[in-house]
């Protein structure tokens, strides 16, 4: 076995271990999609509008505010007309967004905060 080689078999194992302990250190975030909690509240203006922004730059909080509370469902927040004006855009859909510790989808976002009253918070 040549040099190189040899070195790289006694690298790899360590980098291994090294990358374990890097992402067990994010343990308190949930990467993985579970449970929201039921407690979390969605603030219009540090959760949702930054979000919104990242497409629609030229729009102010109260624009943009006002856009999506009249595209949204309060009452069954899935069948929110925001929802589907964006169904054809990835990006929108498969963006995870965190509030606190909790990662949560885009969509998921909205539809918690319109159940919440779609607040202007
Ligand atoms: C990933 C990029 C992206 C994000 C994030 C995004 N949008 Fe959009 N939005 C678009 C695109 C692109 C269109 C145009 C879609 C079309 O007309 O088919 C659009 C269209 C719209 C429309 C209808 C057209 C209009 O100009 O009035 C509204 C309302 C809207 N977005 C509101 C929002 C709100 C509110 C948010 C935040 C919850 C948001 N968007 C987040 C990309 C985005």
């Amino acid at each position: 076995m040549n040099r190189k080689a040899r070195i790289l078999r006694r690298l790899i194992p360590s980098l291994l271990v090294a990358g374990m302990i890097i992402l067990s250190s994010c343990e308190k975030y949930s990467w993985v999609k579970g449970e929201v909690p039921e407690d979390l509240v969605i603030s219009f203006s540090q959760n949702i509008y930054p979000f919104c922004s990242g497409c629609h730059r030229s729009w102010s909080t109260e624009r943009t505010y006002d856009n999506l509370f009249e595209n949204t469902d309060i009452i069954t927040p899935a069948s929110s007309r925001i929802l589907s004006i964006h169904s054809s855009i990835t990006a929108f859909g498969s963006q995870m967004i965190q509030i606190d510790t909790v990662l949560i989808s885009a969509p998921d976002m909205i539809k918690l905060w319109a159940s919440q009253g779609a607040p202007s918070n």
